[in-house]
């Protein structure tokens, strides 16, 4: 990378005048002086006891001369580096050339599992997905991108009361007589009749004690798979995930495994024998827990005559008084079958802020109980919410959450009208395309923990930092392109400013996937890519490709568009935005 070539330049020069030191090289934040800078001469006077300005002057003579860079020490102690036309067009032949237009991959590979999906069975996919799914399916492609080894998982919320409850609503609808031998007439059931139970056995629940007892019962008779239930369970788990991957597909978010909570029933005894074998676990009304909280924690505390915890890390529930799986289980459960599967150095979830003390719990479990071993990484990355125009979560109108299906709908409806307003065809496809690629930069410029505002209309803008100005910037490029045989083309000869701009943000974007990487976040790689998008406008405002005379100009200009296209359509793949043919 770049900076490192730079860094490596300035400690050899610092090295010749006897400073074994460590210096570091940024892009230079004040681009008009120079295009990189590095602040250790700050640093290095205090420790020699030098003026700073010396330092960075004396280090600055020692630095072997090279026709790519143009250094020099500043005022009070900068070093500014600056690429030279020379040095430009080997970095830009260099992108060209490589495969990966000069993106490194990380030193260390890693394996990680990443556990992204979290659709629940019998219930409809929500807005609450929405962000997880986008966020995980772009966090995954970084990752493989810069070397990991990742296995994503779906991991489905399968095993929960919600499916007692679906169950018991559809037997009492009479939609289960066949299975439980009142009719011989095999009535399927279908995707309609999950959708109609669910919200209604969930609205029972709350108001009639005794059918939330009964749905209890139920789930702990699939739970141990006892016949009809278990059976019954099985088809509309397969109902549903038919449903859940037709909205992934949609979202572009892709799985190798479509696991599920249930998939670790068989674990979780042995992970409940684990814990209890370790000494951890103890009784408390009946359900099986275990301390996890650490000093600092449960502090008890009394304000205006009301009693609470600070820092709350109540224990964790690991079995029920009925001996049912619990959520936590489930997930520890989960764990113990991943590291029997895989030799993972990391499993990573994403979830919303919700499951942050759930994550806590589960983790220090596995912890404390061996269950994870020490040098494996167990990471929670919380995403923000998705608010309406008033800060408040997205809801529908009359106050409910919001089906994920509405929204794709709502984002291709819109994208439709936009096309048709500027007087294209708006075929599905690509309309799915520009409205989900919207809402995906409008979700991921934002840094992954922060809540952000839906705002559709800004979302599907054609300019300014949104996905469709992004994915337009890439058909245009295309359409010029189109007009060149396969042969034009060469080496990239600097021959303006512009062309100089759009380089330096191609060096900034590949190093902005470093950020990203360690920040979990995508949204440096949307505000480089956007300003890559920007330099090639003011490149193409500026010099025209098609009409330039000079032939050896117009090769560059050629070369110039391939790479841009290059880098463009790594960092949208990244995105997972897909870019249309037409638009
Ligand atoms: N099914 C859960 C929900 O909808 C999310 C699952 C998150 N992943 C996990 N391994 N627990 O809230």
């Amino acid at each position: 990378m770049i900076l490192k070539e730079i860094e490596k330049l300035i400690t050899e020069g610092a090295r010749a005048c006897g400073y074994d030191d460590n210096f570091s090289v940024t892009f230079s934040d004040k681009p008009l002086l120079s295009d990189f800078q590095c602040n250790s001469c700050f640093a290095l006077a205090k420790k020699y006891g030098k003026k700073p300005l010396d330092i960075a002057n004396e280090i600055v003579c020692h630095i072997k001369k090279s026709d790519e860079f143009e250094i020099v020490a500043i005022s009070p102690a900068f070093i500014n580096i600056t690429l030279t036309k020379e040095g430009l067009k080997k970095v830009a032949d260099f992108m060209l050339k490589d495969q990966r237009g000069g993106l490194e991959k990380n030193e260390v590979s890693q394996k990680v599992l990443l556990d992204y999906g979290g659709a629940n069975v019998a219930k409809s996919l929500h807005i609450g997905h929405l962000r997880t799914a986008i966020i995980g399916e772009s966090l995954k492609r970084l990752y493989r991108l810069l070397g990991d080894e990742v296995i994503s998982d779906v991991h489905l919320g399968d095993w929960g009361l919600q499916m007692g409850l679906t169950e018991l609503q559809l037997f009492e609808e009479g939609k289960l007589d066949f299975y439980f031998g009142k009719s011989d007439e095999k009535r399927e059931l279908t995707i309609d009749d999950l959708n109609e139970a669910y919200p209604h056995a969930s609205k029972r629940k709350d108001a009639e004690e005794d059918f939330k007892k009964k749905a209890d019962e139920w789930t702990l008779l699939i739970q141990s798979k006892k016949q009809p239930y278990y059976d019954i369970y099985k088809v509309i788990r397969a109902i549903s995930v038919n449903e859940i991957s037709k909205n992934y597909r949609k979202l572009g978010a892709e799985f190798e495994l479509w696991e599920g909570e249930s998939d670790a029933s068989e674990y979780c005894d042995e992970a409940v024998k684990i814990i209890k074998d370790k000494g951890l676990a103890r009784e408390s009304e009946g359900a099986l827990v275990v301390d996890v909280a650490k000093e600092g924690e449960n502090i008890p505390t009394e304000k205006n005559g009301e009693k609470f915890f600070l820092n709350p890390m109540p224990p964790c529930l690991i079995q029920k008084s009925n001996g049912g799986d619990l959520y936590a289980t489930t997930d520890i459960a989960t764990i113990l079958k991943r590291n029997k599967n895989y030799k993972l150095d990391r499993i990573e979830y994403v979830t919303d802020a919700r499951q942050k003390m759930h994550f806590t719990q589960v983790f220090r479990v596995c912890k404390m109980s061996g269950i994870s071993p020490q040098n494996q990484q167990l990471v929670h990355v919380i995403n923000g919410t998705m608010n309406g125009k008033d800060g408040k979560p997205f809801k529908t109108r009359s106050g409910e959450t919001v089906k994920l299906e509405d929204v794709i709908e709502l984002l291709l409806n819109k994208a439709k009208e936009k096309l048709t307003a500027n007087g294209n065809v708006a075929d599905d496809e690509t309309a799915l395309k520009i409205g989900v690629g919207a809402m995906k930069f409008g979700d991921l410029i934002n840094t992954v923990s922060k809540d952000y505002v839906f705002d559709i209309d800004r979302f599907l803008s054609f300019e300014g930092k949104t996905g469709p100005y992004l994915q337009y910037t890439c058909v245009r490029i295309n359409s010029i392109l189109s007009r060149f045989d396969e042969e034009r083309g060469g080496e990239i000869k600097i021959y303006n400013e512009e062309m100089r701009q759009v380089i330096l943000a191609m060096l900034k974007l590949n190093s902005s996937y470093f950020i990203c990487y360690n920040e979990k976040s995508l949204n440096s790689l949307c505000a480089s890519v956007y300003n890559l998008a920007s330099a090639f406008s003011a490149f193409y405002n500026n010099h025209s490709v098609v009409n330039e005379k000079d032939l050896a100009k117009q090769n560059s200009y050629i070369s110039l568009l391939r790479l841009i296209k290059k880098k463009m359509e790594q960092a949208l793949y990244v995105l997972a935005i897909d870019i249309p043919k037409k638009m």
